[in-house]
């Protein structure tokens, strides 16, 4: 067994002796770094938020906020992590701390009055600062009152609301925390965290760690997963452990063997190749948006609505399908864009159609032992695409019902139609019958309506807290409906 540490505020902490399923929030706060709060411990408060080293988009690292309550710290073996207490610099012995440029904003604009979010307020807004094309279409980035470059979701210093989808503020209300994004400037070249950037983040450590008879894994290769995988088919896979975190936070779960797959190289690469791009299982989604930068445009309309940024930081597409969840949110997406999936194991690998996968609930034709490696999207998308999510909230909430729409329109029209629905059976589906009710018909409200009422039937969609199943039911006639008023009459999501 290997010494596992992570390099903590710039200082190399053993995660022993924690237990392999100790979360990296409960690690930091042992520690004495009780800034970073436990909320809700299931990735929805963000009071949790600390920063990573991760391979960056644009630069060789970038800065990414995570949710600490869902990561095990023997996951962060050989990482690099930044709490709050770390963004503010000590300039020597005794001399007094200096606060973090978004910390002085959150303090001169008001943005806390309890204190409980900030920390984690302050590190998801510390992650956006160091993000290297924010200031791309910004203003000056002074807060001179102009709105130049701004929209409803962006600061004229070019930062992205989004950072704080995961950030729940239940005291202060969200204009002080805003205006403090919003007036932040851009890192200074003497700033050592801007500086970090151009260097590459740590490499990968192979970790086994193990304590109390449980223990962590981290293979350094595919191979030596799948090699494990074989001996071990009850080993619990994790990528960004934004489900299994919740597991064990929630539902007290404790596994023997944890084997994770994140920093595999041969589950983190996104090609494009002539007609299809592949997908690493491992990426995450912040990842896959940022490399496919509106290539594939429902997939674009998808992962805004996903979950908040904080967990699609961490959250991955091999995951999301892996659980076989039937709300999970790319699924009906990826059956819209005929998606298929590079399932390995120790023998090989083998492509299964998305819409061949899930075999019951939470079931798939997965075999014990194989691992979702790639997902691969044929190109060129479907040019008409549409993804509504019917959610309690907008953003970081789970699937009442998700309907996927990729259409093939011309000439007015529909020369193919793909539907993806979730929630509305015990799997994701395609919406076969409604498919065949629009294909080879004009695409004009009297088709639209009728197709609606096919959809409308489709799937065996039940009642529970979230939703009755005549709800559901409607709201997959009412989302075809709605696409066709964007299609034609101009009406925003
Ligand atoms: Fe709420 Fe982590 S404690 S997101
Ligand atoms: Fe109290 Fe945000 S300042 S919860």
């Amino acid at each position: 067994m290997t010494e596992a540490r992570i390099t903590v505020n710039g200082k190399e902490t053993p995660i022993s002796p924690a237990a392999p399923h100790t979360t990296a929030l409960d690690f930091l706060r042992e520690r004495g770094l009780t800034g970073t709060k436990e909320g809700c411990a299931e990735g929805e408060c963000g009071a949790c938020s600390v920063l990573v080293a991760r391979p960056g988009v644009n630069k060789p690292t970038d800065w990414v906020a995570i949710n600490a309550c869902l990561l095990p710290a023997a996951a962060l073996d050989g990482q690099e992590v930044i709490t709050s207490e770390g963004l503010a610099t000590v300039e020597g012995p005794g001399a007094p701390r200096t606060l973090h440029p978004v910390q002085e904003e959150m303090a001169a604009r008001g943005g806390s009055q309890c204190g409980y979010c900030t920390p984690g307020f302050v590190c998801s807004m510390a992650s956006e600062y160091y993000r290297p094309d924010r200031c791309a279409h910004a203003g000056s980035g002074e807060d001179d009152g102009s709105r130049d470059g701004a929209d409803a979701e962006h600061g004229p210093n070019g930062f992205d609301l989004h950072a704080l989808s995961g950030n729940l503020c239940r005291c202060t209300g969200y204009r002080p925390i805003r205006d403090a994004a919003f007036a932040v400037g851009t890192p200074t070249d003497q700033d050592p965290l801007a500086q970090r950037r151009e260097q590459a983040p740590p490499a990968p450590a192979a970790t086994a760690y193990a304590q109390e008879g449980k223990t962590f894994l981290r293979p350094g290769t595919l191979a030596d997963v799948l090699r494990l995988l074989r001996e071990k088919p009850e080993a619990v896979v994790v990528a960004g452990s934004t489900d299994w975190g919740v597991e064990v936070n929630i539902r007290s779960r404790r596994a023997e063997c944890v084997v994770a797959v994140d920093r595999l190289p041969e589950l983190r690469a996104l090609r494009v190749d002539g007609d299809h791009v592949e997908i690493g299982a491992a990426l995450t989604l912040t990842e896959i948006e940022r490399r496919l930068d509106g290539r594939v445009p429902l997939l674009g309309e998808l992962f805004p609505q996903f979950a908040s940024r904080l967990i699609r930081n961490s959250a991955t597409l091999g995951g999301n399908l892996g659980t076989g969840s039937p709300i999970g949110d790319s699924a009906p997406a990826l059956l819209a864009l005929e998606a298929s999936l590079v399932l390995a194991d120790a023998d090989g690998q083998r492509e299964v159609a998305l819409a061949d996968y899930f075999t019951g609930y939470r079931q798939s034709v997965r075999r014990p032992g194989e691992l979702i490696r790639a997902v691969r999207v044929p190109l060129p998308p479907a040019p008409v695409v549409a993804f509504h999510k019917i959610a309690k909230r907008r953003f970081d909430d789970i699937s009442s019902v998700a309907v996927a729409f990729a259409l093939d329109i011309q000439d007015g029209h529909v020369r193919t139609a793909r539907i993806g629905l979730g929630g509305v059976a015990a799997t994701p589906i395609r919406s076969l019958a409604t498919e065949a009710a629009l294909e080879g018909r004009p695409w004009t409200a009297q088709t639209v309506q009728a197709a609606a009422r096919v959809l409308e039937a489709e799937g065996t969609p039940m009642s529970d807290h979230r939703a009755s199943a005549g709800y559901r039911s409607a709201m997959l006639g009412q989302s075809l409906l709605k696409l066709y008023a964007q299609t034609t009459e101009g009406v925003s999501s």
